[in-house]
């Protein structure tokens, strides 16, 4: 027993930040940001909170699934952070809702989605749930910092979500972690402890451009490799490969590695920037709304990011 999905959703704010608007105030130009990334814009909060993403995400996957809140055994949402610490964004998003069931966040960073479907595959495996919504949402402009040109020129906010139900079609899924606090990290809060003497880590996001470059690439095509293998099927029996959106340069990269064409890999960073965990259902609900997708289609899902975590399934379209 694994799951099938049965329904997607996203939701994207309403500022659209072009990277002439970001030229306004950074050193930087729209040749440099989309030739270096392929990113010409990105969406950015300023009234919407990850919450309420999640929230409008979720309510799309269960309509366009047919499916009541009430029907819903379990809530998983990834995020690197939600407006609280507590109440976690899944509880935000079962209340809103209404949901019933149990509700939880998973920190996976980047990664977070495919974290996230393994765990609903071990509950599945386990008999215990019927229905487990899925949901990603990200508010990564909160964590930037707005004066650092290598950094902030990358990333936007968004969320996405899926329903998953009982089924047979999640073929395989693979995820590895490979710790490391110097290439890619976010601080925790500070707090005002009088006792506290250990210095804390930068609140913003630091991260070392080069070395997640190439540990993305070798990450995500090996992942891609793993799960074919795992699911019984030759790499270029892929029909579709939805990769984290990053940096265009690095799909491009593991496109080559994988020897799969450029025309089977979904691609939405020109207008998303990279959203984090919430980048793969997003792609995946919008290339599904495109009428992209066919039944029996192999969609391969790959990630990686803070962590360092990284992972990959192989999931046939119904
Ligand atoms: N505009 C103009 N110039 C810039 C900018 C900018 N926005 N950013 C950097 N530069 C400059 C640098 O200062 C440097 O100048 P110098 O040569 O005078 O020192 C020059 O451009 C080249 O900088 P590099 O860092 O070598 O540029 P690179 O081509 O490697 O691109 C980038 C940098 C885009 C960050 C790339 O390394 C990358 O995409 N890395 C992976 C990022 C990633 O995947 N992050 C995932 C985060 S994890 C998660 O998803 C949460």
């Amino acid at each position: 027993m694994s799951f099938s999905i049965l329904g997607t959703g996203s939701a994207i704010p309403e500022t659209v930040v072009t990277n002439d608007d970001l030229a306004e105030f950074l050193d930087t130009s729209d040749e440099w940001i989309s030739q270096r990334t392929g990113i010409r814009e990105r969406r950015v909060s300023a009234g919407e909170t990850a919450s309420q993403l999640a929230t409008a995400a979720a309510s799309r996957a269960l309509k366009n699934a047919s499916v009541k809140p009430g029907e819903i055994d379990l809530i998983i949402c990834s995020t690197i952070g939600g407006e609280y610490i507590t109440p976690t964004t899944a509880c935000m998003v079962q209340q809103r809702i209404g949901a019933r069931c149990p509700a939880f966040d998973v920190n996976g960073a980047c990664a977070g989605f495919i974290t996230a479907l393994d765990i609903a595959k071990s509950y599945f495996d386990a008999g215990r749930t019927d229905k487990i919504l899925v949901v990603s949402s990200e508010q990564m402009t909160r964590y930037i910092d707005w004066s650092d040109r290598s950094s902030c020129v990358l990333f936007g906010d968004a969320a996405g979500a899926v329903l998953l139900g009982r089924g047979e079609n999640l073929l395989s899924i693979v995820t590895h972690t490979a710790g490391n606090d110097t290439l890619l990290t976010i601080g925790g809060v500070r707090g005002s402890s009088p006792y506290l003497s250990a210095a804390a880590p930068d609140s913003t996001l630091f991260m070392d451009g080069g070395e997640v470059y190439k540990y993305a690439v070798n990450a995500m095509a090996r992942d891609v490799a793993e799960a074919a293998a795992a699911a019984a099927i030759e790499v270029s029996d892929i029909s579709y490969v939805l990769s984290h959106q990053a940096n265009l340069r690095i799909i491009q990269a593991t496109q080559k590695k994988l020897g799969i064409g450029a025309e089977r890999f979904c691609v939405n960073i020109d207008k998303r920037g990279n959203t984090s965990s919430a980048a793969i259902p997003l792609l995946l609900d919008e290339c599904s709304s495109q009428g992209k997708f066919t039944r029996g289609d192999l969609l391969a899902m790959c990630a990686f990011g803070g962590g360092l975590s990284d992972g990959a399934c192989i999931i046939r379209w119904n």
